[in-house]
């Protein structure tokens, strides 16, 4: 049987397109001076997210530890919601690499995010020297663990207001920045106001094989180069995968289609009888009786999913269509009763 892989959005292939383009691609050494199409890629999504540089980074988590490492120093405190990705899922590197003790913010403001007030008191004011100085809010946008939920850009505004007013940096976990601007309608530079870093992926959704890119200002940037050499990131022809990154780019306009597909799978689930959400962007969270047994079952008729705590995980991408969102439900209904909590 056919598997429909709803595992993640990285799951995809790349695009005879991007194939194609990393053929052809420019390059040159990207640690003895700049690879030409690596430059060209950074300028573009710099320009797009209205930040005055970026870096080409292989993965999202470096390019988050590059930023916390730019931001903390040991002994400083670090602010994220409950759930991100920084804290549970990047092996603890804001702590034993970047320095920083991290400090997990309850999701008072809404699924994914603290409110204003939680930051300013959180932040706290300064203590005796024997006590961690809290210097940075790390937001993500959208939130991976809570749904692929958005945070608005007033929302934002605000958290990143109160982080300013208690002289905190901002780091902004934009794994998916491109599908919360998406459903919101935005352009990427409204939800970057403020903030002081940016990371976005090229590989979550969009469909290149890897990379990330870390933006910020120039010196920041400059900075950000030395960190990434030092984490062993530095690549010589990179080009050929940011070859494929600027094309992946050209796939923004139809993230709307895959917030759609989740939707569907959602209604779909609904119509048996499942306690599914509604989705708001890519990422369907649905809770289960029993989430090792729900995914082994929908294994088994060949829809694959992941557990992420008491619920399964799908995430409809670009290699999928809606017919086999469509075929997903009709391999589900028969397992609605019997595992998926109808
Ligand atoms: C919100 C978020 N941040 C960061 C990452 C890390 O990206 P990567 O897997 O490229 O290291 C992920 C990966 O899924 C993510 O969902």
């Amino acid at each position: 049987m056919r598997p429909i892989d709803l595992r993640s959005d990285t799951v995809t292939q790349p695009t005879a397109e991007m194939r194609a383009a990393m053929a052809a691609a420019e390059v040159g050494d990207d640690v003895l001076e700049r690879d030409p199409t690596l430059a060209r890629l950074e300028a573009r999504v710099a320009d797009l997210l209205g930040l005055e540089a970026a870096l080409w980074v292989p993965s999202g988590c470096m390019g988050n530890l590059i930023a916390l490492m730019l931001h903390l120093r040991r002994g400083d405190r670090f602010l994220a919601p409950a759930q991100a990705h920084v804290l549970g899922s990047e092996l603890g590197t804001g702590a034993w690499l970047a320095g920083g003790m991290p400090e997990a913010l309850a999701w008072e403001g809404g699924p994914g995010r603290p409110t204003p007030a939680q930051v300013t008191r959180a932040a706290g004011s300064a203590g005796p020297y024997y006590t961690l100085r809290t210097t940075l809010l790390c937001l993500e946008n959208t939130h991976n663990f809570a749904g692929g939920t958005v945070t608005s850009q007033a929302d934002q505004r605000a958290l990143v207001a109160a982080a300013k007013a208690a002289n905190l940096a901002v780091h902004l976990d934009g794994a998916r920045l491109w599908h919360a601007a998406a459903a919101l309608g935005v352009p990427l530079s409204a939800l970057t106001e403020g903030v002081d870093t940016v990371q976005v992926c090229l590989s979550k959704g969009l469909g290149a094989p890897m990379g990330s890119l870390v933006c910020g200002s120039m010196p920041a940037m400059i900075e950000a180069r030395r960190l990434r050499k030092m984490l062993g990131g530095g690549v010589r022809q990179g080009g050929v995968m940011g070859a494929a990154g600027l094309v992946a780019l050209d796939y923004l306009p139809r993230l709307a289609e895959d917030h759609a597909k989740a939707r569907r799978l959602a209604e779909g689930l609904r119509a048996f009888g499942v306690q599914a959400p509604l989705p708001e962007t890519n990422i369907l969270l649905v809770p289960v009786p029993q989430a090792s047994v729900a995914v082994a079952a929908l294994e088994a008729v060949g829809v694959r999913t992941l557990p992420v705590g008491p619920a399964i995980r799908f995430i409809p991408h670009r290699d999928l269509a809606m017919a086999d969102i469509e075929e997903a439900l009709v391999r589900m209904e028969p397992l609605a009763h019997t595992c998926l909590g109808a």
